[in-house]
């Protein structure tokens, strides 16, 4: 029914877009209008506590920001810490409520194609159309997710800020409390092309959710393997966001519960694995969740091996074809380390791509695996 109300808001906005050469200024008007037919659009609460479709308007001092791909496994989330569940899996109408009771917000994911939303007839309806799933599904925000290539100044640059900055302005206005959120890379300097305006985008949207992870970009290094989340590349990235003027209390720290599978070419006694003769484009290499890595780590010759100067974990085996892989990855030490600047530089928070990643089997290796994943996201204060 959900999809059906969509397609029909989608029907009402194309005639009355025809036609108008500027209708950013109307979106107010167009939003106002949408707000109140169809009729029904928000009778039915899912939740079988009708309070529990209100949206959660307290700010948390801390954001425990989760990403979740589906499945069921968010019943055995740390719900004790959680602030923000993103869903990108689909719509979980359970996983609503239950945040809701939780006092956590959930929120939706939004991607658009930048080059789409130059055009600002187009940019205001897409807004329209978010706003309307998030009100019909009581959910508490967005999370905008464009992880697409932006040249410095171009028209995609500007639209990109506008859209951010619109799409706040009316989730504000049509969500008590809602909160609109964009992930960034692990640098504001044009990382995968991603030359965004940061500091105005940031100071468009409630904060931005700092990826850090995908650090090791093939291309660009000397086709051997390396950690995911490296600590000093990773730090160095907030200092970055803070010193183009960024306020460290709209920074979320985004850690990685995955890591990476490199099939190594060569592999020397001193854990060099060299993936590819340069330029590394035929380096193999796949992502790992964290639950099947510590099942491997179990079965791996080399046991548990740690980078000092990544400040990260990994591992080496052997496969059945007799091919050499190291698996790079985090762990409670290497998260815990991280996690230790959200606090000593004032962080709004932390978060993970992403939560279905653990083991909730509920097996009691596991069990204590999973909890001290979740433990390691709030470190005490080390001396
Ligand atoms: C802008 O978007 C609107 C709505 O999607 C569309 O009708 C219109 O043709 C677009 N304009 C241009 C120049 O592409
Ligand atoms: C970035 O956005 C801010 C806020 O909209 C604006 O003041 C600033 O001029 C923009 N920077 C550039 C380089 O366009
Ligand atoms: C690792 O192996 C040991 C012994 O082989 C076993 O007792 C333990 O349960 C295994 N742990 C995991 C997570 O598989
Ligand atoms: C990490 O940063 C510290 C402090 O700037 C520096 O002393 C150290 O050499 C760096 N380590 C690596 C591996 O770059």
């Amino acid at each position: 029914s959900v999809a059906r109300m969509q397609f029909g808001i989608q029907r009402l906005l194309v005639p009355s877009a025809l036609g108008a050469p500027a209708l950013a200024p109307l979106l107010p008007l167009l939003l106002s209008l949408l707000q109140a037919p169809p009729l029904g659009a928000r009778a039915h609460c899912p939740c079988h506590d009708p309070a529990l479709c209100r949206p959660i308007t307290h700010r948390p001092d801390f954001e425990v920001f989760v990403f979740d791909v589906g499945y069921k496994t968010w019943k055995y989330y740390d719900w004790s810490q959680i602030t923000t569940v993103v869903l990108f899996g689909n719509y979980d109408s359970e996983l609503l409520c239950y945040a809701h009771s939780k006092g956590a917000r959930a929120v939706l994911k939004g991607d658009v194609s930048v080059k789409a939303i130059v055009n600002t007839t187009f940019r205001a309806s897409w807004i329209a159309q978010q706003v309307k799933r998030a009100k019909t599904q009581y959910m508490d925000g967005i999370n905008l997710d464009i992880e697409q290539a932006v040249a410095h100044l171009s028209p995609e640059y500007y639209a990109l800020t506008a859209l951010v900055k619109e799409t706040t302005d009316a989730f504000h206005r049509e969500i008590e409390g809602s909160q609109v959120t964009f992930d960034v890379s692990w640098s504001p300097h044009c990382v995968a092309q991603r030359c965004y305006n940061y500091t105005g985008i940031a100071d468009a949207c409630d904060f931005l959710f700092v990826m850090s992870y995908d650090e090791r970009s093939l291309p660009w290094s000397k086709c051997i393997a390396g950690a995911n989340s490296p600590y000093n590349q990773t730090l160095a990235g907030y200092d970055e966001y803070i010193k183009i003027g960024i306020n460290p209390k709209k920074l979320v720290m985004g850690i990685p519960w995955y890591g990476y599978d490199y099939t190594c070419k060569y592999l020397t006694k001193h854990h060099v694995c060299t993936t590819a003769k340069y330029p590394c484009k035929h380096a193999v290499h796949r992502q790992v969740p964290y639950q099947k890595i510590m099942k491997q780590l179990n079965n791996s010759y080399s046991g548990s091996l740690w980078d000092i100067n990544q400040k990260s974990p990994y591992y080496e085996y052997q496969d059945q074809a007799g091919n050499f892989h190291q698996v790079w990855y985090d762990n409670p030490r290497s998260i815990s380390l991280k996690a230790a600047y959200v606090q000593s530089h004032g962080l709004l928070g932390i978060g993970m791509w992403h939560a279905n990643c653990l083991d909730y089997s509920g097996d009691a290796t596991a069990k204590q695996q999973t909890e001290e994943m979740w433990k390691a996201l709030k470190p005490k204060l080390q001396r």
